[in-house]
């Protein structure tokens, strides 16, 4: 018998040795080198798409014939507009989500949509028996006859039941737990989760069934598997939430057909999820608006823009030393931002304690908070509240200038979205970008200026 051939896999990434390493020198992550068995030269019961494919020859861009995808869309309007306009033909989609967030809900939701709209639909579960998913069914008060459910973890049987079923929308629960016999690895591991999403994606493309697949995240927050697999689909949706809260969020990370920047709000019920067509309101719940020591910041949080409150606490120090506290922020920049402002500005804060807080537990840790930062502690110790209408955005320097931050024209559009009126930004990153409709934004070039038009009197 010929000896088996292994090798070592990096669980993170995707990087091959043959030989195991406690450290992968690709992406530098410990202790995620797995063996596998290399797959065997011989084929298994073969490619299920193979012999579908087409020679193609290049064509001139010209000569090719424009035209809108075609797409298909669902009752959920959030849902539409985080894939940019509803579902497309022959797109591979993956979901992403912490462990119970709803990912089996909201594709069940989807897929019930889409069956009441005549469009057949193939629900593959490869973690819950269909008995388990007929109870999630019940409750959601599922009764669609063109929703067809499958308990199924073997690739091949998949794509036989989908050329049989030939459902117009297929949803894959999750790519974790399918495998595909001739890779030799366990299922979940980046050489199955590599071809099996390389196999559906030969499925959606060469069928124009658009494909949904759902992702285990890492403790880290990444989709389980390599990088790889974000790579190779058309888009990657991730749906978040707080473990306290009922509300949800589907967010865009990459969309082949449409834009990133739109995220949908779903509120988890009994029956169900159901879409918050008014976000803002969630966000601005628990802010005590017109109290001091409060601003909003558009800050970006890898790439994406999030909205959150700064409080600050500024009162009269009762001991030697003033205290200076801050969570969720650098503390390193509290003392710095209140040097900027007796200096610059002109209040004594040296015989003040300073206590700061980003609320909802976030960590922010880029310069364009500063200026948010800084009014709430104008606002707190002048006790004059800023409008809450407003969101600021900037790094401060040490001459209290205000200066330009990245990718504003996300942050903006973000603020529009949640409801906001005005957005308080650097003067320098004025130019060149058009804003979005329903905001005005304010360029300032020093904190004295965005204490003026930021601080209600
Ligand atoms: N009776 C109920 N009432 C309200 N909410 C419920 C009820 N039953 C379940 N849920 C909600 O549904 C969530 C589970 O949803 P779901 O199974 O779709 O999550 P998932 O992301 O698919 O999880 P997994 O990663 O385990 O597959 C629970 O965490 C809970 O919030
Ligand atoms: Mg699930």
């Amino acid at each position: 018998m010929a000896k088996r051939k292994t090798k070592y896999v990096c669980q993170e990434c995707g990087y091959e040795s043959a030989k195991w390493m406690g450290k992968c020198p690709s992406c530098n992550s410990w202790n995620t080198m797995v063996e596998e068995i290399e797959a065997s030269a011989v084929r298994g019961r073969g490619s299920f798409s193979s012999g579908t494919q087409t020679v193609s020859k290049p064509e001139s861009i010209t000569s090719i014939e424009s035209q809108k995808e075609p797409r298909i869309t669902t009752s959920m309007k959030e849902f539409n507009r985080v894939l940019g306009g509803g579902i497309v033909l022959g797109s591979l989609v993956l979901i992403g989500g912490d462990p119970g967030i709803g990912k089996s809900t909201l594709l069940l939701q989807i897929s019930s949509q889409l069956a009441g709209k005549e469009v057949p639909v193939l629900y593959v579960s490869g973690e819950e028996s269909t008995r388990q998913t007929k109870l999630r069914a019940d409750r959601l008060g599922i009764k669609e006859d063109l929703l067809y459910v499958l308990s199924e973890t073997n690739l091949f049987d998949i794509g036989k039941q989908i050329e049989e079923v030939r459902p117009s929308f297929v949803v894959i629960d999750s790519i974790q737990t399918i495998f595909k016999e001739e890779v030799t690895s366990a299922p979940g591991s980046v050489s199955q989760v590599r071809e099996c999403t390389v196999e559906l994606m030969k499925i959606a493309k060469s069928n124009g069934i658009p494909i949904f697949i759902v992702g285990h995240v890492t403790k880290e927050g990444a989709i389980a598997g390599p990088r790889l697999l974000e790579h190779m689909v058309d888009a990657v949706l991730y749906f978040e939430g707080e473990r306290h809260h009922t509300y949800r969020i589907l967010r865009g990370v990459k969309n082949r057909f449409g834009s990133t920047n739109e995220m949908g709000i779903f509120e988890m019920k009994e029956e169900g999820l159901r879409e918050v067509l008014n976000p803002s309101e969630i966000f601005l719940e628990e802010r005590s608006e017109g109290t001091a020591g409060s601003t909003v910041v558009a800050s970006m949080e890898g790439t994406r823009p999030v909205l959150v409150e700064i409080q600050a606490l500024i009162s009269p120090t009762s001991f030697g030393n003033p205290r200076r506290t801050a969570t969720g922020i650098d503390h390193n920049r509290v003392p710095l931002l209140m040097a900027v402002l007796e200096k610059r500005v002109g209040l004594m804060l040296q015989n003040q304690d300073a206590y700061i807080k980003v609320a909802g537990g976030v960590k922010l840790d880029e310069p364009a908070i500063d200026l948010a930062l800084a009014v709430s502690i104008a606002s707190s110790f002048r006790d004059q509240p800023t409008n809450p209408d407003d969101i600021f955005v900037g790094e401060v320097g040490l001459t209290g200038e205000i200066r330009r931050v990245s990718r504003i024209e996300q942050r903006v559009q973000e603020a529009a979205k949640l409801g906001f009126k005005r957005v308080i930004c650097p003067k320098n990153n004025l130019d060149g970008w058009s804003y979005p409709k329903g905001i005005q934004v304010i360029g300032v070039s020093t904190v004295q200026e965005a204490l003026e038009v930021g601080i209600i009197r």
